[in-house]
Formats: structure tokens, C-alpha cells, sequence
């Protein structure tokens, strides 16, 4: 009976004290919410609009229960300080995607891996080797080679130009070369290696697809995972993406004297080859995992932020004859294309890529962050394991911030500004900040200069006469435009 009465009083002093300091804690406001699905029902497919109006409301701090999920979002310059800059440590980590836990070979790839050794040694990795300014450059080439085939395309072609298809070719194309010396497209779109091809585009669209999914598992706790439905599925799509990735492994493995630039792959390989634990699965998940991740975090932000950019120079006319005196002023027109050299001396032109990333930036929620310790910001308690959403939407709309929010107005980073995107502005952080920020962030702000340059120092655009052209944007991992860019040459 003592011992039963020991144990009891235990037990009561133990919910007790729980309790307490669970009442004690100071959460950020937050709306009402619902038993089970708390507050999800408030989330529109347009999350970081649905997220905007509501720190409209509540503040620029808001504490949301996602399913089981706790959860904040930050809509100010300040509050992302907070948790990029000052807080970045406890804040790095990442809350469960079942895409990503699947299609990282269990973590094996960096975006979706919570943090730790791997993780770190990879971003060491991208630091050292893969997006080094010498790497960048000695793949200057490709970008050239596909700038001159994206320009034949659209010269020989009458009528209407679809933007979209011409910025993921050449996006896509770049990338692939750079990471695994191959291009998957030919000029007018269509494939080239038709069936390794089409395998990859098509696990590509479904993979896209599944990931934008309901998915169950991400709202409520570990222990409850495997209820998720679509586990099956995800299964099967990561086994025929993996046999696609294991085919590229093996032919890029035997074909490796025939190049003359070391490709990103070769560096994966040789790095996982040189470390102890040289034939291991870890090993060679690792290379498909983050080979996966390359491809997909360098072709559609760049390719988007273009078309975004083109849209708004064609709807604001005025800043397209600025943006086009430039480049007569600064580059040689006896030239066939702009070159990576021309591009610093491009003032407006990269105010103008700055206007479109702060209007349209390519992933407007960046990627959720968890916090890993218990933590304090703005006086208020953030327990450990809440997921961290940064939203670049609101503080880029945010009247607060800046004058005319929704004017797309390039000359605001003229003149005095000193305001740029590599994430010590928090006004403007479309790459991110911190130990998480984008690791392709050079090759990326590259890819969308050099392009949008040639696009228009070789052109003159108009929209198409009689058709209605406007700013929504569609749902998606990446904020494209609701409508692909459709255009005339004149
Ligand atoms: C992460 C933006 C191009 C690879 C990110 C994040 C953002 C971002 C916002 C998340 C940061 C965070 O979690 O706080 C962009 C934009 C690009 C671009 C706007 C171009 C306009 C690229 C390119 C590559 C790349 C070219 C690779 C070739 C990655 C990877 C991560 C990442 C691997 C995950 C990093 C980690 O979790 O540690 N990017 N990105 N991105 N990006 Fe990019």
C-alpha cells in the first residue's frame, strides 16, 4: 500500500508540474481552434496568402496548431531576424515531409534532413567543392551553349512563344548538364534519350504531384505515421525514380574519362569513394539523394523568377525601355549575347530581378524550419519541435516595410539602397538566411541574369493583342504564375 501510495502521489506531482509549465508558458496569439485538425481549416491551397491575412491580424508572431502539429509563422524583417540570425542554431532543423523522408533515401539527402553530422558535411561539401565560384565557372559553357540554343529556337519560330517551355528547357538542361553532363531536352522541347527521358519526366511530374497532396502523417504525431494512405504510393514512385537514379549512377560511373569538366557527379562520387565507409548504401544513397535535390531545387525557381520578370517588365513598359537602354548602354551588340562578365555592370537590370523576388519570390514560405530546444522570441515561449514557417510573401507585400507594396517599382533598389538577396536584409531574403539558406544561390541568381539579359538585349517582346495578362499565381512547392507567359516577337 506504500508503494502504491508512493507511486500515486508521484503520478499526481508529475502532472502537476507538467501542467503548470504548461499553463505558464506565453504562446504567440493565435486564432480559435478546432478539436484534431486545430487550425488547418484556415489554410486555403494559397497558404502563404491564407498565413498573410492572418498575421494581418494577429501579428507578425502567430502560434497555429497544424492538425497535431504546433506551429509558428513570422511575417516581419525583425522576427525573421530572430529566427534566421540571432536564433539560427535552434531553429535549423526541419519538420517531417513524407515526401522528403522517402525520396532522401531516409535523410540521406540534405533539404529534408533535420540537421547532425551528414547534414552538415554535405553544405560543407556544396561550400568547398560543388558551388565554389570556380566551379560555377567552369560550367560557364554549358550556359552559353544552351543561351545560343534557346536564342535559334525562338528565332525560328512565327507567332505566339511560349516562355514557360523555353525556360525549363534551357533551366532544365543546364542543370542536368552541370550535375551529370547530360541534357534530357532538344531545342524545340521535346526529348532527347527518349526513353531514359521519358521515365525521369515522368517521375518528376508525379513526384511534384505527390508531394502537393494532403498528406496525414505530416499533421500529426511520430507514433501515428504509418495511418497515412498514401504511404503505398510513395513507395512505389520512389522505387521507379530510384531505378532511374541507379541507371544514371552506373552509366555516369563508366563513362568517366570520356569528360573533360568534372561534373557535380564526379565530385559526389569521389568524395563518397575516398571516405571510409566507401561501398556503403549510405554512400551511394547519398549521391542519388542529392543529386535528386539539385535538380530539382535549380530548375523551376530559376525558370519561374524569369518568367515573373519578363511578365512585369511587359506589364510595366516603362521599366522594360529602362532595362533595355541599359544593356545597349553597357554591352557590345556586335556581340551575340550578353555574357557573364557584361552582367555586373547591369545595374537595373539586377534591381529588377531584386523587384520581382520580393513580389513573386520563387518559394514564398521558404522551406518549414523546427526548432530544436525550447526557445524565447518576441517574450514569447516556443516550445522545442515547432515547426517555423518564414513568410517572404507577407514581409514582401508588407506596407510597413515598403512604400507602394504591390507597385512593381525596380527603382526602389537604385540610388541609395543597399539592399540585396543574400540574406542579410531581412526585408528581401528569397534565398534565405543562415545554416539553412540556399547552398545553389550564386549559380541560381546567375542562371536568372544571364537569361533574362540575353531574353531582352536580343528581343523585343509584346503580349499578345486582346488577351487578358494579370499577377495570380498558381499553388505549388514553387510560386509560378497562374497562367505560362505567352508572347510575340516584333
Ligand atoms: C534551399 C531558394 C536555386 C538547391 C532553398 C531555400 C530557398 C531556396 C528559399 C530554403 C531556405 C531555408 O530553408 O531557409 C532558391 C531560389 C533559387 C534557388 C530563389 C533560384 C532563383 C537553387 C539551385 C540549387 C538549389 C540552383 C542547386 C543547384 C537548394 C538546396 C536547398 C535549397 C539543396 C536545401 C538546403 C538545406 O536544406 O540545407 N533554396 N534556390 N537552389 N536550395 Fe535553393
Amino acid at each position: 500500500a506504500t508503494i502504491f501510495g508512493g507511486v500515486l502521489v508521484f503520478l499526481v506531482l508529475f502532472f502537476l508540474t507538467k501542467r503548470l509549465s504548461f499553463t505558464r508558458q506565453r504562446l504567440p496569439p493565435s486564432p480559435l481552434s478546432l478539436p484534431l485538425i486545430g487550425h488547418l481549416h484556415l489554410l486555403t491551397r494559397m497558404a502563404h496568402q491564407s498565413l498573410q491575412v492572418l498575421s494581418n491580424k494577429y501579428g507578425p508572431i502567430l502560434y497555429l496548431k497544424l492538425g497535431m502539429v504546433p506551429t509558428i509563422v513570422v511575417s516581419s524583417p525583425d522576427m525573421a531576424r530572430e529566427i534566421l540570425k540571432t536564433h539560427d542554431a535552434k531553429f535549423s532543423s526541419r519538420p517531417y515531409f513524407l515526401v522528403g523522408e522517402y525520396f532522401s533515401y531516409g535523410y540521406c539527402g540534405m533539404g529534408f534532413t533535420s540537421g547532425g553530422e551528414h547534414w552538415k558535411n554535405l553544405r560543407k561539401l556544396c561550400a568547398t567543392e560543388l558551388f565554389t565560384i570556380n566551379r560555377i565557372d567552369s560550367f560557364e559553357w554549358v550556359r552559353k551553349e544552351e543561351i545560343s540554343r534557346m536564342i535559334s529556337t525562338i528565332e525560328n519560330t512565327t507567332g505566339v512563344i511560349n516562355m514557360r517551355n523555353l525556360l525549363i528547357t534551357y533551366g532544365f538542361n543546364v542543370m542536368t548538364e552541370t550535375v551529370m553532363s547530360k541534357r534530357f531536352f532538344c531545342e524545340n522541347g521535346a526529348l532527347l534519350d527518349a526513353d531514359q527521358a521519358r521515365e525521369f519526366k515522368k517521375v518528376s511530374i508525379e513526384t511534384v504531384e505527390m508531394a502537393l497532396k494532403f498528406h496525414i502523417s505530416e499533421f500529426v504525431p511520430s507514433y501515428l505515421r504509418w495511418i497515412d494512405w498514401n504511404i503505398p504510393k510513395v513507395k512505389i514512385l520512389q522505387a521507379k525514380s530510384d531505378k532511374f537514379m541507379q541507371q544514371i549512377v552506373q552509366e555516369h560511373k563508366r563513362s568517366k574519362n570520356s569528360r573533360k569538366t568534372k561534373d557535380f557527379m564526379d565530385v559526389l562520387l569521389e568524395s563518397f569513394t575516398d571516405s571510409s565507409n566507401k561501398q556503403s548504401l549510405k554512400a551511394e544513397n547519398t549521391v542519388k539523394a542529392l543529386t535528386m535535390e539539385l535538380l530539382a531545387g535549380g530548375t523551376d525557381t530559376s525558370a519561374s523568377s524569369i518568367e515573373w520578370a519578363l511578365m512585369e517588365l511587359l506589364l510595366n513598359p516603362h521599366t522594360m525601355v529602362k532595362a533595355r537602354e541599359e544593356l545597349v548602354k553597357f554591352v557590345d551588340l556586335t556581340n551575340s549575347t550578353v555574357n557573364e562578365g557584361d552582367l555586373p555592370k547591369l545595374t537595373y537590370l539586377n534591381a529588377v530581378i531584386k523587384e520581382t523576388m520580393r513580389l513573386h519570390p520563387p518559394a514564398p514560405l521558404l522551406v518549414p524550419h523546427k526548432s530544436t530546444v525550447e526557445c524565447k522570441i518576441a517574450g514569447f515561449d516556443i516550445p522545442k519541435g515547432t515547426t517555423t514557417i518564414v513568410n517572404l510573401y507577407a514581409i514582401g507585400r508588407d506596407p510597413n516595410v515598403w512604400e507602394n507594396p504591390t507597385k512593381f517599382c525596380p527603382e526602389r533598389f537604385l540610388g541609395d539602397s543597399r539592399i540585396d538577396v543574400k540574406g542579410q536584409n531581412f526585408e528581401l531574403i528569397p534565398f534565405g538566411s543562415g545554416r539553412r539558406t540556399c547552398p545553389g544561390m550564386i549559380l541560381g541568381l546567375r542562371n536568372v541574369q544571364l537569361v533574362l539579359a540575353n531574353l531582352i538585349h536580343r528581343f523585343e517582346w509584346a503580349l499578345i493583342p486582346g488577351r487578358e495578362y494579370g499577377v495570380e499565381e498558381t499553388t505549388g512547392t514553387v510560386n509560378w504564375a497562374k497562367t505560362p507567359l505567352e508572347v510575340l516577337k516584333r
